[in-house]
């Protein structure tokens, strides 16, 4: 389970922090500015981990979201016995829907965000013994697309002021086995693509967007995941529309997404489900028609929550960044962000010493539903397993495994970014002004008795 989904579903169910069951409706943002008068009362408040009341004890949004009015749409898939990709409309009709939406011209439906990235991979001709740079600062899964094809995740660093993979870090990292680049959209935050794709372009890399936190971002007037040779996307449980698990690949190329099609349909040919002419290798990466008709009826929903997460976060953007050693994440020039958490950077020097977890565990204390991010995941096992590994050792020199597990230690930007990034939880954003006003009040409040708290986590 990746790090924002257990923590979502941590703090989505935190006790004895004033959590309580959540907001079920979307209240509307009202622009209203910070009251520097209200925040600094609250600021003065005793804090709750040190007994005081907690600033916000509306709770959160649930998520996910049930609308009774999309009951009829899914019984009547129950009841059709239609549930495969073939059998019925939905799945081919959300993907005509997304295409649309995203701004792309075509789009492949998939069972999940993953099997979407390494269909693309596959499709991009990455092979056992490539390598491809990744963002290092993302869910595991965008590792485990690329091991999946026995090609060796190269990490970029992180440039900790924008969470995304910082561009200038790319060409140290190239070798004659870089076959694709594949930048994250990391919380929905737009990478910076110009400089990307000038980087790949010239030398004929592939550009995978892993766009699965990123539905209706921006870049430049252009939706995150029409802006690489292939993008993906994530549609599980936890995410701005989910439909359990699912996922899809967009891209204006017919060519490539009709070769996806074949290889996540067991290497058939388009349109073709009856089991032979697999003309190519494949694996069954198919979306049911009860995630299509899951998916196609939240989509309106996407683009006003979208909305109104993005005016929330604008809000929190102004206002928390008045407060010393709380930074907001950069967009690049003319992007927007969707925030799929609300990340900052925070900088314990300007809290008395206390640690992120420690503020962390203040914040929950407040009702606010936060926690530390991704962490240094790269020291975790995975990759060492993968390195001792027969098929590794095979596919690449004992040199280049060396050369690439002493690279992890050169990831500065990202040891910073892990250490010091707090993230809100995926429906924080959905509340009023008023409980997004709460996020700035109990912060400020711990701020204010940063030594108090610091001292009590200590003793
Ligand atoms: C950045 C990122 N990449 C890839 C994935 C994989 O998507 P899925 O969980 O749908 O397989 C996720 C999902 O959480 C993700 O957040």
């Amino acid at each position: 389970m990746k790090t924002s989904r257990r923590q979502f579903l941590a703090t989505s169910t935190l006790a004895g922090a004033g959590v309580s069951a959540g907001v079920t409706r979307l209240a509307p943002v009202v622009a209203v500015a910070a009251s520097p008068t209200i925040v600094s009362a609250a600021a003065s408040a005793q804090p709750a981990l040190l007994g005081g009341t907690p600033v916000h004890t509306g709770g959160w949004q649930k998520w996910p979201v049930w609308k009774p009015e999309w009951e009829e749409t899914m019984l009547k898939v129950c009841r059709s016995g239609k549930w495969y990709r073939p059998s019925g409309p939905y799945v081919t009709d959300f993907e005509a829907a997304y295409a649309k939406l995203i701004g792309a011209r075509r789009c492949l439906a998939t069972a999940s965000g993953t099997t979407a990235l390494i269909v693309s991979l596959h499709v991009l001709d990455v092979d056992a013994g490539d390598e491809v740079i990744v963002s290092p600062f993302t869910f595991v899964a965008s590792y485990n697309a690329i091991l999946a094809h026995k090609a060796l995740p190269v990490f970029a660093d992180t440039d900790p002021a924008t969470l995304t993979m910082d561009p200038k870090s790319i060409a140290s990292r190239l070798t004659d086995r870089t076959r694709a680049i594949m930048p994250v959209h990391i919380y929905g935050l737009p990478c910076d693509m110009d400089a990307i794709n000038a980087i790949a372009r010239p030398r004929g890399l592939k550009v995978v967007e892993d766009a699965c936190q990123a539905w209706l971002a921006e870049y430049k007037g252009r939706k995150c995941g029409t802006l690489g040779d292939l993008g993906c996307f994530s549609f599980q449980e936890s995410k701005h529309i989910p439909s359990g698990e699912g996922g899809a690949i967009t891209g204006d190329s017919e060519d490539l997404i009709d070769r996806c099609n074949s290889f996540h349909n067991c290497g058939r040919s388009v349109g073709n489900f009856k089991g032979n002419g697999c003309f190519t290798r494949g694996a069954n990466y198919r979306m049911t028609q009860f995630q299509g008709a899951l998916l196609i009826q939240q989509i309106d929903k996407l683009v006003k929550e979208t909305a109104h997460r993005r005016g929330n976060a604008d809000y929190l953007n102004a206002e928390l960044a008045k407060i010393p050693g709380i930074t907001p994440p950069r967009l690049p020039a003319d992007s927007r962000g969707v925030y799929h958490l609300y990340p900052f950077r925070y900088d314990p020097s300007r809290f008395h010493g206390l640690s992120r977890d420690g503020f962390v565990r203040a914040l929950n204390a407040e009702g606010i539903a936060g926690h530390a991010v991704y962490k240094e995941q790269y020291f975790e096992g995975l990759l060492d397993e993968t390195i001792a590994s027969r098929g590794y050792k095979r596919l690449f020199s004992a040199q280049r495994l060396k050369a690439y597990r002493d690279s992890f230690h050169e990831l500065k930007g990202n040891r910073e970014t892990c250490a010091n990034t707090v993230g809100l939880s995926q429906t924080t954003l959905l509340g009023d002004r008023t409980a997004t006003g709460h996020i700035v009040e109990a912060v400020a409040r711990i701020q204010a008795h940063s030594a108090a708290i610091a001292a009590k986590l200590k003793a």
